[in-house]
């Protein structure tokens, strides 16, 4: 039978599978709806995810709450996921080993959720999902295809929050994911082998 995300986060444990394990106050595996259709993918945990152990419940959390609101969804009807588990000190970007370490969980619960619709925030969720470096002010809003689902990346709230310029962005952004979600197409088929690892290339 098929894992569970709660037998998936037993199996993450008292995770020491790299050196932020030293660092951090909670794990923050990820919350919201096991049968969403939208998933959202973040970098890392900030200071109050790592406070609480829940994603995005800081000020870039408050500001993806409005946007959702104003596509007429709320958190709950989502399911909320990080490409690392643990902060990084100072929230640096995640180092290789670390993305290495961590995201095979984030890969099972992409599997479990089977979203139709993955939303990468940022550069580096996005990066991480199409297996490259990516800019983000040049692909995001846009719809690309995945491995069973469709991935969206769009500008990370934090940055909304640092540049005024950037609130229009991602508003516009989450108008295209709203636009998507109302599409009724299907993702393309998750390949029958078990990728080597995540990425859409
Ligand atoms: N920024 C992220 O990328 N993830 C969080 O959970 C919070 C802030």
């Amino acid at each position: 039978m098929a894992k569970t995300l709660e037998e998936l986060r037993e199996e993450l444990g008292e995770c020491t599978r790299c050196s932020l394990c030293r660092g951090r106050n909670n794990i923050v595996f990820g919350d919201g709806n096991p049968d969403a259709q939208l998933m959202f993918v973040g970098e890392a945990p900030g200071r109050a995810e790592d406070a609480q152990g829940l994603p995005f419940v800081g000020p870039a959390g408050k500001l993806l709450d409005r946007l959702l609101e104003d596509i007429g969804l709320k958190r709950g009807d989502t399911y909320i996921a990080n490409v690392i588990k643990c902060r990084p000190p100072g929230n640096r970007d995640p180092l290789p080993e670390e993305t290495e370490a961590c995201s095979p969980f984030l890969q099972e619960q992409t599997e479990i959720i089977r979203p139709r619709i993955l939303c990468a925030l940022g550069r580096v969720a996005a990066g991480f999902m199409m297996g490259k470096s990516v800019q983000i002010t040049r692909i995001h809003g846009q719809r690309f295809e995945g491995a069973g689902y469709f991935l969206v990346p769009v500008l990370h709230p934090a940055a909304a929050l640092r540049a005024a310029s950037n609130m229009d962005l991602i508003r516009q952004d989450f108008k295209s994911l709203e636009a998507y979600l109302a599409e009724d197409d299907s993702p393309p088929e998750p390949p029958a082998e078990e990728p080597e690892q995540m990425g859409l290339f």
